[in-house]
């Protein structure tokens, strides 16, 4: 179990506030109450808010950011459509494996480890033609690369396609307005930046991606994913669908009022100040970021481990700080650390992080007296 005095700064689920928590320790609700139906319908309200989405529709439903995911493919793509992925990591992969289960005719366009894509290689592609949608991830947690969301959104636009977008590790916590966007579907998951419990999806949906779902030729072949199914629902919690995770609802409600009270643009700040922090931290004591400078995201940072020592440092910082962050997914297990840095994340939280790790990847080869570095470079951007 982690500790009250632990810190938890793996890339989701994040910490949860102590208001979040107090929200899903109350006694049990009926999920047909009068007093869980207004909970819903405000975290509902909240959501529109976190999103910027006034212009289209808004979905809460059960099940985690995947549920998101493959809700979006199963109920706008048909059998045989033609789409574009781009996979920019791992997350941008699963893309490719849920369009392609559903039936679609998927080409992947694969970027170089640490790369965003480039916005005109998209273009160039779509021009091409026959494409139904374009599906990319904003924050791929795999590898901590930021697409150009507002570009990727534009490009898919002006080509007349559809754009799909995971945002689980992006929204709460990196710029994005779905209004402004002109983006057609942005997907996310309560665990991450918005910094609620694991167990809930949030999808916002343009009411463009909804008429091309209204017009589909071929019924959509999921009874829970099923977007029209989950439509009534948002717009009247009252009507039974299937029985929500009623305390998943009640804390996710609680993190996204918190959102709205420190103000959306404000998180946006604080997110970005100490995502610098931590990147000119551990650039100071020698460790690399494994995105380019044009890639790197607010909401989460992976970095190379020297000398493929990912569990040992992982290990170390665990047992003698206290502090939790991860390594590398599959072929870079050993040699890749991910910091999780959103939600509720403090400036005190960063520099025992930086404080830490220099100890740690130091170890015993130098003397204690030049220990310090990392937190001294982050100082200033903390303090400005
Ligand atoms: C970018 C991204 N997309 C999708 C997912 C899948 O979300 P979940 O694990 O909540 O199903 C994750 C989870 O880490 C993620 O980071």
């Amino acid at each position: 179990m982690i500790g009250e005095d632990e810190i938890l700064l793996i890339p989701g689920p994040t910490t949860l506030s102590s208001r979040v928590r107090q929200a899903m320790a109350r006694p049990q609700q009926s999920h047909v109450s009068q007093e869980f139906y207004n909970s819903f319908k405000e975290s509902l309200e909240l959501a529109r808010y976190v999103f910027g989405n006034s212009t289209g529709l808004q979905f809460i439903f059960s099940g985690s950011g995947t549920i998101g995911m493959e809700s979006s493919v199963v109920s706008l793509l048909e059998p045989g459509d033609k789409v574009l992925v781009v996979e920019t990591g791992y997350f941008g992969h699963r893309f490719s494996m849920l369009a392609e289960i559903h039936g679609c005719k998927v080409e992947s366009l694969v970027t170089e480890l640490g790369r965003k894509v480039d916005p005109k290689i998209v273009d160039e592609k779509l021009k091409q033609g026959g494409y139904k949608a374009l599906l990319f991830t904003h924050v791929d947690t795999s590898n901590s690369v930021m697409n150009d969301i507002v570009a990727l959104s534009r490009v898919a636009k002006e080509n007349g396609v559809l754009s799909i977008c995971d945002s689980v590790s992006g929204l709460g916590g990196a710029p994005l307005i779905f209004d402004s966007l002109g983006a057609d579907v942005v997907i996310t998951g309560s665990q991450k930046a918005i910094a609620g419990p694991p167990g809930a999806t949030l999808i916002a949906l343009s009411k463009h991606a909804f008429e091309i779902m209204e017009s589909r030729k071929t019924p959509i072949q999921s009874y829970y994913m099923n977007l029209m199914r989950w439509k009534p629902v948002m717009e009247d919690p009252k009507i039974y669908l299937t029985t929500p995770s009623v305390q998943v609802i009640l804390g996710l409600r609680e993190a996204l009022l918190q959102i709205k009270e420190e103000g959306i643009e404000n998180r946006w700040k604080r997110h970005e100040k100490f995502a610098e922090a931590i990147r000119v931290g551990l650039e100071s004591i020698g460790l690399l970021p494994v995105p380019d400078r044009e890639s790197r995201s607010p909401t989460v940072t992976a970095f190379y481990a020297p000398e493929r020592r990912a569990s040992e440092i992982q290990e170390k910082l665990r047992t003698e700080f206290g502090i939790h962050i991860s390594k590398g997914f599959g072929e870079y297990r050993d040699s890749m650390l991910r910091i999780g840095h959103f939600g509720n994340i403090s400036a005190s939280e960063v520099l025992a992080l930086l404080g830490s790790l220099e100890i740690v990847v130091r170890g015993s080869r130098v003397e204690a007296q030049v220990y310090g570095k990392a937190v001294e470079t982050a100082l200033p951007i903390l303090r400005s």
